[in-house]
């Protein structure tokens, strides 16, 4: 079942079937990173202004963070000629049916220039012994993986964002696949392309959100089943994409340095920021939680 307004919630949180936290990290490394394209509004002017030493120190303290907390990391070599790769929030949505069954779906990435990047990923899957799926012809339009499309912190139930990467039609044969609710949520503003730059689900009850970059239906929905929301500053959610943040435990949240209000506002509310320099992946319009993907 797939909803787009608040008045068709006919069940809460709790009752959403559970699924585990996942443990499993993917990192992709940043060896071919670059901005060599705009397809976002962060990207611009920052085309060949990437430093890569700086990039390939930032990626590794974040890769190292997650270790530290007990994740276990496996790194993939990013490819030559795929600047955007080392953002493998976008290219899958990983998946844990009820029956035990793990599966990874193939994004269909909205740019040309990023398309390639899939087939990647996909080996990595089937490596791993994923089932993987693929969005069939007959349903339109580009989906982009856990950029647009987030699980709720322990249960089966999918946040989707469309407006400019993902198109809502993806959302119907996802929830019906997958067999489970989706809440789909309309992106309107091109700083906050996806939905990880806008909303970050900390725990089962509480996230932080950007209030400009949904429609009225959208808050709505995020009132409705999330009960302790925290608002963003705009200024932090769009210079420093303070929404990216990415909370792997319930408890620590790895943020972009320097969104001091954010911070303030997540030591109020109990947890354990863990502050992380990414400027040059913000050149390119990611930070913390799309340059990593949680796995089952
Ligand atoms: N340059 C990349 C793009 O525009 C950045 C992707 C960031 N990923 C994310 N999940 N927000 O596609």
């Amino acid at each position: 079942m797939r909803y787009l307004k608040a008045d068709q919630l006919d069940f809460t949180i709790e009752t959403t079937p559970p699924m585990p936290l996942p443990r499993r990290v993917l990192m992709v490394t940043p060896d071919h990173f670059d901005v060599v394209y705009v397809i976002n509004p962060h990207m611009e002017g920052h085309v060949g202004q990437i430093d890569r030493t700086l990039a390939r120190q930032q990626w590794e303290a974040l890769r190292d963070t997650y270790q530290k907390l007990g994740f276990d990391v496996h790194v993939l070599e990013g490819a030559p000629g795929l600047p955007d790769m080392v953002f493998c929030a976008n290219q899958t949505l990983p998946f844990l049916q009820e029956n035990g069954q793990r599966g990874v779906v193939l994004s269909r990435m909205h740019a040309p220039q990023r398309r390639a990047e899939v087939p990647y990923l996909a080996r990595f899957f089937e490596a791993q012994g994923y089932t993987l799926r693929s969005i069939p012809e007959d349903v339109p339009g580009s989906f982009e993986g856990m950029g647009d499309a987030l699980w709720h912190p322990g249960h089966a139930l999918l946040w989707g964002g469309y407006g400019f990467r993902t198109d809502p039609a993806v959302y119907e044969w996802l929830a019906q696949t997958l067999g489970v609710r989706v809440i789909t949520l309309h992106l309107t503003d091109p700083d906050f392309y996806h939905l990880d730059t806008c909303l970050s689900l900390l725990d089962a009850g509480t996230a932080l959100y950007v209030p400009a970059a949904f429609d009225d239906e959208g808050r709505a929905l995020l009132h409705r089943l999330i009960p302790h929301l925290i608002e963003v500053p705009e200024r932090e959610a769009r210079e420093l994409l303070a929404c990216n943040a990415h909370c792997p435990d319930g408890r620590h949240v790895l943020i972009q340095r320097g969104c001091t209000e954010t911070i303030a506002r997540l030591r109020a509310a109990g947890f354990e920021p863990i502050e992380l320099e990414t400027s040059e992946f913000l050149k390119s319009g990611g930070s913390v939680f799309c340059m990593k993907l949680m796995f089952f």
